[in-house]
């Protein structure tokens, strides 16, 4: 299986005003992230996830240890425009993303500055505008938009670039719950249909359930990595460092408390159902 992200011990540490190295925001990570894999990522505030991401694109070289895209070392300059190409970045504010007063010039801004033909340009603006189903809206100005129409919008704009992965930085943390699902359906979409690797950072334990694999990193480590169901299922060392489960998994652990026969690792409204009508 082809590796689209690989870090060996990779180490980040900011540096404080004096130019003196801070605190270790990552701590000899060892991660690896195959090619169409569908990875969420969890943590408290301050654990690192974001310092991380910030490295699978090279927005942030490492301090010491290796972090690779594709196998290419982002520490070399001269991977710096596939790496970029390779692996696009989407972030919590929608309005930081968009450049254009035109959502579909909005959508074409990214492959022009790749030099790609203005026929092929037309020819993905309508694609990514249709796969994040935004094709209705190509002549609408981006701010009148809903945050959910917009951050569809930025991960068009991002799939016009044809990326091999997309690392999305919390980007629903300021949508409403419809604006919410809207990109959350998207993001899975793209993954299934396009096998597009996705690297999904999340504050909403609901949309890392149907995660290939969920990573939860606490004060620059990884501190739990499997299935949604075996993370999940550690609802006591979740809780500890201050994270929440889905909700199904934190009623069948209750009712496991209460001496009634669920599976610990109960993850939907579904599963749940299933078990108490037998
Ligand atoms: N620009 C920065 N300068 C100094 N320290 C930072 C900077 N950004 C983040 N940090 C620190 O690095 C650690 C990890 O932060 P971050 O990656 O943003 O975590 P998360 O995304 O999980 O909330 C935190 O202790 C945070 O305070
Ligand atoms: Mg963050």
């Amino acid at each position: 299986m082809q590796k689209m992200i690989e870090t060996i011990d990779l180490t980040f540490k900011y540096k404080n005003e004096d130019g003196k190295e801070d605190l270790c925001a990552l701590n000899k990570i060892n991660l690896t992230i195959n090619k169409g894999e569908f990875v969420a990522i969890i943590g408290p505030n301050g654990s690192g996830k974001s310092t991380l991401a910030k490295h699978m694109n090279a927005l942030l070289l490492p301090s010491s240890g290796k972090m690779f895209v594709k196998g290419m070392d982002t520490a070399k300059e001269e991977n710096l425009w596939n790496i970029r190409q390779s692996a696009g970045m989407v972030f919590q504010n929608p309005d930081n993303q968009i450049v254009a007063t035109i959502v579909e010039e909005d959508v074409a801004f990214g492959p022009e500055n790749l030099g790609i033909p203005p026929k092929e340009i037309r020819k993905r603006v309508d694609d990514c505008l249709k796969a994040v189903n935004m094709e209705e809206f190509k002549k609408n100005a981006p701010h009148l938009l809903s945050g959910g129409q917009k951050q569809r919008v930025a991960i068009a704009g991002i799939l016009a670039m044809k990326p091999e992965c997309i690392i999305l930085d919390e980007p629903t943390a300021m949508l409403d719950p419809s604006g919410r699902r809207e990109v959350i359906d998207t993001i899975k979409k793209l993954n299934r249909e396009e096998g597009i690797t996705i690297v999904l950072i999340t504050h909403y334990m609901e949309e890392a359930v149907d995660a290939d694999r969920v990573i939860v990193m606490e004060n620059g480590n990884i501190v739990l990595s499997g299935t949604p169901k075996e993370v999940f299922q550690r609802v006591k060392e979740l809780k500890n460092i201050g994270l929440d489960v889905p909700q199904m998994t934190e009623l069948a652990y209750e009712l496991r408390k209460e001496g009634i026969d669920v599976a610990a690792d109960t993850l939907t409204i579904d599963e749940m159902v299933v078990q108490l009508c037998q």
